[in-house]
């Protein structure tokens, strides 16, 4: 998720840009840059880390004169956090710049294509692909060089492109990520989204998938992918800055609970296409993940959970012992590792020192050492052998949503790739499971329509003291996490437990003042977990189930039941989480909490 800005009229780009790009930081901080047409030439300034950087360093440089420009902030996925792969990337003989938001999947198979073609690569970005494409198509019609361009890519993204020979057009293209055009007076622009134009102009409109604009100061035109002529809807936005950072959510946490069915489509898809799997940017050879003999996940709060749901599966498909560990616990205690142990450790910031010092220890121990991570160059990828990275994009909101769902998605597609890699699993059992996993973005995004009925059953019990969490199997950790959430969120007391588990003792806090939530999908302890909703039924506790539709058998049960798509059970938790996030978003809401930073927490815990 990288922030976009672009302007096209008879004043100075930069100074539009560089404020456009102030409001944007909140899509993504790895890198800054900025490109105008300076007279003939296409010049371009960007620097690694914060806006500041980028900032600062113009302030050393002759100004950068020019009516036409872009601006692009980064969050870096294909290739690290540095100044070469910050963007704009231009195109082979610099008469293209483009800034691009989102994933080319395809883009290995072009650069391949384009290098025999005798370009050169200056990065090791997806968007260098696309600067290059565009000059390879380009025969004097911008609009028509991207349009080519852009037919020949697959994944998602949103493009602005600047043409050397043409001093007054900018050009837009969408797929799968947001790009809106914005009418100014005698100036257009082109942003990522809102915020980033409002000083400007409050008259915009968003592009639709497979779009194009071209912009130039006295119009916009927008045609699509086969080239007919469309009509854009213009709207009048009516939001004050920090809504238009949440696009209108009223927390960053909610945007991020909507944003799941996006994240887990830009996770999945690239590294699944039903027959393949395959995670380019992990450089251990398959060899040394065959080596390993055992599985040792190091993590800390909702990443742990991540961890906890991943030994079913890593157990279940690679067949391979695996043990998670708290980050914090690890290096105090003896743990038995050494050079057969691949040590996973997820973390959504690459930063937590708790997991930062487990997973160096690992190493010191000889094991081998693997990073599931959302943060491009963090500490924690550059402290291990390799890293799967989860698209889920920048997570603001300290709860953590999109990123768990993500980790789960990556460490499940990690144990398919680990079992066949191993030979536990056959290609041919392992397709249903690939299939399956393409399919959960669109079971979150069913899932995302219980949120009305969720909403009610929040002020119903926000006043409630205690709340109990159970599930079974994959879903046993979704009970910890549906526990956290709400603790963290509304600052109530919530357990999570294997459903089992309440007969050995937590059964006896069960009255009629308490609610326990209960994740009871279909799966393989799915008559389990009902007998254990019975022992709570019976004695007078309220149950709140998570289920499939149409369950009779839950229904006969539980005073309330929140429905979800049934999958099969090892992606379930990526869907059934989706109430427990929004039942402790609503909570918290509803008690007047500060969703979106809960009183002594910080996003990323850097400290032992
Ligand atoms: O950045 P990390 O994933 O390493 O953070 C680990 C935990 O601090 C984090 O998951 C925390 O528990 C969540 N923010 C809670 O929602």
């Amino acid at each position: 998720m990288c922030g976009i800005i672009g302007y096209v009229g008879p004043g100075p780009a930069t100074p539009r840009i560089l404020s456009g790009l102030q409001r944007l930081d909140y899509r993504g901080y790895d890198s800054a840059g900025v490109v105008v047409l300076d007279g003939d030439r296409i010049r371009v300034e960007k620097m690694p880390g914060k806006l500041d950087h980028l900032l600062d360093h113009l302030k050393k440089m002759p100004a950068m004169n020019g009516c036409v420009g872009l601006g692009h902030t980064r969050w870096a996925t294909h290739g690290g956090p540095t100044q070469r792969n910050a963007h704009p990337h231009l195109s082979h003989r610099a008469t293209v710049a483009v800034v691009h938001n989102g994933i080319i999947e395809n883009h290995e198979e072009l650069r391949r294509r384009l290098r025999k073609r005798g370009y050169r690569f200056a990065s090791e970005t997806d968007t260098e692909v696309i600067a290059h494409l565009v000059e390879d198509h380009y025969r004097g019609d911008p609009l028509e060089a991207v349009r080519r361009a852009i037919n020949q890519l697959d994944g998602s993204f949103a493009i602005g492109a600047l043409f050397r020979d043409h001093p007054d057009v900018l050009i837009g293209a969408r797929l799968n990520s947001p790009l809106l055009v914005g009418y100014g007076e005698g100036a257009n622009y082109l942003a990522s989204d809102a915020p980033a134009v409002l000083p400007f102009t409050r008259k915009v409109a968003y592009l639709e998938d497979r779009e194009l604009a071209e912009i130039r100061p006295g119009g916009i035109r927008v045609i699509d992918a086969g080239g007919r002529p469309r009509d854009p809807k213009v709207i009048d936005i009516t939001w004050d800055f920090a809504s238009a950072a949440k696009e209108g959510y009223p927390h960053f946490m909610l945007k991020e609970v909507y944003e799941q069915p996006r994240a887990l489509a830009d996770t999945i898809r690239g590294r699944t296409n039903r027959q393949h799997l395959h995670f380019p940017e992990l450089e251990i050879p398959a060899r040394r993940l065959r080596a390993a003999k055992r599985v040792t996940i190091v993590a800390c709060g909702t990443a742990a959970h991540a961890g906890m749901t991943a030994k079913y599966a890593f157990e279940e498909l690679a067949r391979i012992p695996t043990e998670v560990v708290l980050a914090s616990e690890f290096r105090y205690g003896d743990p038995v590792i050494g050079r057969d142990t691949l040590a996973i450790a997820v973390t959504q910031s690459g930063e937590t020192m708790d997991t930062l010092c487990a997973i160096r220890a690992a190493k010191e121990h000889g094991a081998l050492a693997l990073a599931v991570c959302n943060v491009v160059g963090s500490s924690i990828p550059r402290a291990c052998d390799g890293t799967v990275y989860t698209h889920a994009g920048p997570e603001i909101g300290v709860a953590s949503t999109k990123a768990y769902t993500t980790q789960i998605a990556v460490l499940e597609l990690l144990a398919i790739r680990l079992g066949m890699i191993r030979g536990t699993l056959t290609r041919e059992a392992a397709r249903p499971l690939l299939r399956a996993m393409e399919r959960v973005p669109a079971a979150v995004e069913k899932a995302l329509e219980c949120d009305g009925g969720v909403a009610k059953l929040a002020r119903k019990y926000a006043g409630s003291r205690n709340f109990m969490y159970i599930g079974r199997r994959y879903n046993f950790p979704n009970a910890y996490e549906g526990a956290l959430k709400l603790k963290e969120l509304s600052y109530i007391h919530a357990e999570g437990y294997g459903a089992g588990e309440m007969k050995h003792g937590p059964l006896a806090l069960v009255d009629d003042t308490f609610p326990t939530v209960a994740v009871c999908t279909k799966g393989r302890a799915y008559d389990k977990i009902l007998s254990n909703m019975k022992e709570i039924e019976a004695r007078g506790g309220i149950l709140i189930a998570v289920a499939n539709p149409r369950d009779a058998k839950v229904r006969a049960l539980a005073r309330h039941v929140v429905e979800v798509p049934q999958t099969i059970e090892m992606v379930s938790p990526m869907v059934t989480v989706v109430p427990l996030q929004l039942l402790a978003y609503h909570i918290a809401v509803t008690l007047g909490r500060d969703v979106d930073k809960p009183r002594n927490l910080a996003k990323a815990v850097t400290v032992e």
